[in-house]
């Protein structure tokens, strides 16, 4: 069993860096949902409660995972862990960190950290890469991407798709 080969921060900002706005992400861009399905397919996900909170209202029914073929992690001081079936919830991201290697290494999945600000600026020390999409329009959001932690990493590749950007950095070596 070996570390996860992936160990990631996922984002997608409009073209002002913005990455939320009233609690949810204000866009719809078919493009970067299928990557980040396609990209976080068989991984452990960590999140802040901001994010849970969002993606769990999509949901019907909340015994049904919060993403297909993915297992959560919602980090949070403040959440009650009576009815929350379709996450784990940790108290701090150090030990959502844990539990993610534990639950990612037999299984052979990667790591994501997904969202939000707080979480991105927070996963740095964990993580070997981003993967930052940036979709067309701006959309006055309220919460924008963390530029600042990009120092830490070297830019690997963009490429364009119709209406996204992709673009991966990997972490320096110090
Ligand atoms: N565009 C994108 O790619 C993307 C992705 C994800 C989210 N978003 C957007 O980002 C916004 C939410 O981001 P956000 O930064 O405001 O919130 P967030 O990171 O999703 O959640 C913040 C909350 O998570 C908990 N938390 C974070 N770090 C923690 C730690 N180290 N230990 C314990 N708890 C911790 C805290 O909850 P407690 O107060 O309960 O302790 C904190 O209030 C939304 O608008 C969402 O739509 C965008």
């Amino acid at each position: 069993m070996s570390k996860p080969e992936i160990i990631g921060i996922i984002a997608a900002t409009d073209q002002a860096g913005g990455l939320g706005k009233g609690g949810v992400i204000p866009w719809r861009n078919p493009e970067d949902m299928q990557m980040f399905k396609r990209t976080t397919q068989n991984s452990i996900l960590i999140m802040g409660k901001k994010t849970y909170d969002e993606l769990n209202s999509y949901k019907r029914d909340p015994f049904q995972p919060l993403l297909s073929n993915r297992l959560s992690i919602v980090v949070s001081t403040t959440m009650a862990k009576e009815g929350l079936y379709n996450a784990s919830l940790i108290s701090n991201i150090n030990d959502a960190y844990g539990l993610a290697v534990y639950l990612a290494m037999p299984r052979g999945y990667n790591i994501f950290f997904i969202g939000g600000k707080q979480i991105f600026k927070e996963a740095v020390p964990y993580v070997n890469r981003v993967f930052l999409n940036t979709v067309r329009g701006k959309f006055d959001c309220d919460v924008n991407f963390p530029f600042e932690i990009l120092e830490n990493f070297t830019h690997d590749r963009s490429y364009d798709l119709e209406n996204l950007v992709c673009s991966e950095y990997i972490k320096k070596v110090v």
